[in-house]
């Protein structure tokens, strides 16, 4: 087999069989088919797209390529979560928690993430002495102990995805259906997890910008999932507005301690609740999406959920006694009121304009080398539909520096559209694929 009639094939408009993928994510992988050649692949699949058979056998082939954890020896229904993406996205803070509360096992690798802030490990290390490297050993052992673990990426996991994400990332490859959805399930798939229950953000903070492509990645992704042998669901959301009010890290995890308590923000709970329903019905915990609501709501209510959280903060060394009120985490910012500029309604928020002031500040990461302060970041005080007044406080930044302080207002201003005529709430629950 030669890499170059895989190309040609593949430019002129033909299926790539099972041999022929498995021939380039393996080559690919052991460096012995170069990055040209790879990239030239990308383009064509880029143009000429995948079918579903073609876009399973990649998803396989890079699963395959590096370590598939095992984790038969964790008892019982295995959860995980995985989300595309999106602006104050703090959900898994609170959703894994959650779930262990109700008595399902998640295990759940996080990536640290490019972007308006950190991921979620970087969010957890906010707790001292957290740690994101537990061995193989340690995770399962913690998650058999407390029902739930939370850890950097162990092993050699996809090694295929992690070239060929970097080389679609600078040979303009990365918008393709196929390409996406095999990038982000083989990671899901090689993580072990029986049920696997995907976010797909949709709008301006999110990589899909429209309700068709996320849908259509979403059923992309489930369909994946299926013919691998899982379990998979996914829920498309709304990110043409932030989730919640806090974009920055130690600001998420205290809005994500909020919703803990059975507080927080009405968006954010009513996703966790979605996502977390999703697992209990796919998990047959519950008979249907009331049982499943009325087991979520007491687990928030009765600070079952915020005991579980205490329990992952000290099992994997962190000082858990900030759970209550991680406020104390924050480090020498100052706070600066943002305010309105006119009378009116809250018409539209750009969430990746929000995301990019976050990332001024220091709370984002642009390479993976960037340090980020996990202190920074701005709390908005509005909502897409809310009535303001001129001078009203629109939001508050948290920061180390006067000048990036000023050039975030600036970008918060610019992001919150406000005008004459009142608009309706935004939906948060586009579509959910089972
Ligand atoms: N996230 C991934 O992991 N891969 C992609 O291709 C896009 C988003």
């Amino acid at each position: 087999m030669r890499m170059v009639d895989i190309i040609a094939k593949k430019r002129n408009g033909g299926e790539l069989t099972k041999e022929e993928i498995n021939f380039f994510i393996e080559g690919y992988t052991k460096g012995e088919i170069p990055d040209y050649q790879a990239s030239a692949l990308a383009m064509a699949i880029y143009f000429q797209k995948m079918n579903m058979r073609e876009t399973i056998d990649l998803t396989l082939a890079m699963r395959d390529s590096g370590d598939v954890l095992k984790l038969d020896k964790i008892e019982g229904i295995i959860g995980d979560k995985h989300s595309t993406g999106g602006v104050g996205d703090k959900t898994s803070l609170v959703l894994i928690p959650l779930m262990g509360a109700c008595g399902i096992k998640m295990a759940k690798m996080s990536g640290r993430g490019l972007g308006h802030t950190g991921g979620t490990i970087d969010k957890l290390e906010s707790f001292p002495g957290f740690s994101t490297h537990l061995s193989e050993e340690a995770f399962i052992s913690q998650i058999n102990d407390i029902g739930i673990a939370i850890n950097g990426q162990t092993g050699n996991l996809t090694p295929a995805d992690k070239k060929l994400y970097a080389l679609r990332d600078v040979t303009a490859t990365v918008e393709n259906m196929s390409l996406i959805a095999a990038s982000i399930m083989c990671k899901k798939l090689a993580a072990g997890a029986d049920i696997i229950v995907l976010d797909v953000k949709c709008g301006s903070g999110a990589f899909m910008k429209t309700k068709k492509d996320a849908v259509a990645l979403a059923k992309t992704m489930v369909e994946i999932g299926k013919g691998a042998g899982k379990r998979v669901r996914a829920v498309v959301s709304d990110m043409d507005q932030p989730l919640g009010y806090a974009v920055g890290n130690i600001l998420e995890v205290m809005e994500a301690v909020d919703t803990l308590k059975g507080e927080g923000p009405a968006d954010l709970k009513r996703l966790v609740m979605v996502l977390g329903a999703q697992i209990l019905l796919e998990s047959g915990y519950v008979e249907d999406v009331k049982e499943a609501e009325r087991m979520l709501k007491y687990n928030l209510e009765s600070g079952q959920a915020l005991k579980k959280f205490h329990e992952l903060i000290a099992s994997q060394g962190g000082d858990d006694s900030f759970c209550d009120d991680p406020s104390a985490l924050l480090k020498n910012t100052e706070s600066y009121e943002v305010k309105a500029d006119s009378d009116g309604y809250v018409t539209g928020i750009v969430s990746d304009k929000i995301g990019l002031a976050s990332m001024i500040l220091g709370g984002g990461r642009a390479t993976k080398e960037s340090q980020i302060n996990l202190s920074v970041g701005l709390v908005l005080k509005v909502k897409v539909a809310d009535q303001v007044k001129k001078g009203d406080c629109i939001g508050v930044i948290y920061s180390c520096d006067h000048a990036k302080t000023l050039e975030a207002e600036k970008m918060i201003k610019e992001a919150i559209h406000i005008g004459q005529d009142s608009v309706r709430k935004r939906k948060l629950i586009l579509d959910i694929i089972d």
